[in-house]
């Protein structure tokens, strides 16, 4: 049998972590022979809600699930962990002025950075999902120089999965038979959703759409606006979505992409596609033998170079923010 691999789980009594420790514990994340041991953090104010997770998950008599670390101490949360997917974090409040959630979100993921740096696993994988997810990731790998910068992502994949869905829908085909969307750049309304590369069997999805106006406007702004109309309807955030991503997310980077298959993934810029080197930024990745690679030689048209440059800006701009926190 194989070893337990420990995943930390950082807001485990928010939503999202309700919605994604079940699925850790039952295999989605690692596979269905991982067995697991789920190191779950939040904060004292919800440091009873954790324990109530705790209770449920010892109920929900997991085969795989062979330990549950339940804490508000992060040293305690971070030690040993081979994966830590970082959920916590400040949401933003009415009236709060956007510097003030980037100040208290910089200030977490500085303290979290030195837990995960001294505590973790060797080789430990990193996906930040809280918001400013991008900026948040950037934060905790400057604050972690031990951990290979490779090892720190942030989560585009709803995204990534959201422009799956609506193509999907649009052309009346199986989500699984669409590849090779792309979200480029930040988690937030600036993110470019490109189909300019996607594929559905061995057709061209624009080709099938017919339809330059809907993909280059509507398909656009509702794959980038669709995390508010779930608040519309829900009267909360996605969560369920979000979980599955998370756990789509780190399965592939493990066990690899499928061949002919990329995904979206936050990550460290080399430079690719001369986005600016240095940023947290979403790119088309394979990965192989748990290593992600930045899918190279797309062709960039004028229209998909300027949404680019676009949220490229904003991530520059955040990044200028998130270090004005630091002084
Ligand atoms: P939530 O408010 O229900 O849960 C957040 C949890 O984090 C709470 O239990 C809170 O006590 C905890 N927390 C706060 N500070 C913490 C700290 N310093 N250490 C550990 N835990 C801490 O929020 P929800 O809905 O679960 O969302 C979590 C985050 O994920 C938010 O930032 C949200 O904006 C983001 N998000 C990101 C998505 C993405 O695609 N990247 C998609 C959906 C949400």
């Amino acid at each position: 049998a194989k070893d337990p691999v420990r995943v930390l789980v950082t807001g485990a009594a928010g939503q999202i972590g309700y919605a994604l420790v079940p699925m850790i514990a039952r295999g989605i994340m690692l596979g269905a022979d991982q067995p697991v041991i789920l190191h779950m953090l939040d904060i004292p104010p919800a440091a009873e809600a954790l324990n109530g997770v705790k209770m449920e998950l010892v109920d929900a008599a997991f085969p795989l699930l062979k330990g549950v670390v339940a804490t508000t101490d992060a040293v305690e949360a971070c030690t040993g962990v081979n994966v830590a997917v970082m959920v916590g974090g400040f949401p933003r409040k009415e009236g709060m002025e956007r510097k003030d959630v980037m100040s208290k979100n910089v200030s977490i993921y500085k303290s979290q950075a030195s837990a995960l740096e001294k505590h973790a696993a060797a080789n430990c994988k990193v996906l930040v999902v809280a918001n400013p997810a991008n900026t948040n990731a950037l934060i905790l790998k400057e604050f972690a120089p031990s951990i290979p910068e490779k090892n720190i992502t942030c989560l585009t994949r709803l995204d990534h999965n959201r422009a799956l869905g609506q193509i999907s829908e649009k052309l009346g085909v199986q989500v699984s038979e669409v590849k090779n969307v792309i979200i480029w750049g930040n988690h937030s309304s600036t993110q470019y959703p490109d189909v300019t590369h996607a594929t559905v069997g061995d057709k061209s999805v624009p080709e099938l759409i017919k339809d330059d106006e809907w993909l280059k406007s509507g398909f656009i702004s509702t794959v980038q606006q669709r995390g508010a109309a779930i608040i519309k309807a829900r009267k909360l955030s996605s969560a369920l979505s979000a979980a599955s991503s998370a756990c789509d997310h780190i399965r592939d980077w493990v066990c690899g992409t499928p061949e002919g298959t990329w995904v979206s993934m936050g990550v460290y810029s080399d430079g690719s596609y001369n986005v600016p080197a240095g940023l947290i930024y979403s790119f088309p990745v394979t990965c192989r033998n748990g290593e992600w690679t930045i899918v190279q030689g797309l062709s960039i048209d004028e229209f998909s170079r300027k949404k680019l440059d676009l949220t490229a800006e904003e991530l520059t701009e955040e990044k200028a923010l998130a270090y004005s926190c630091l002084s």
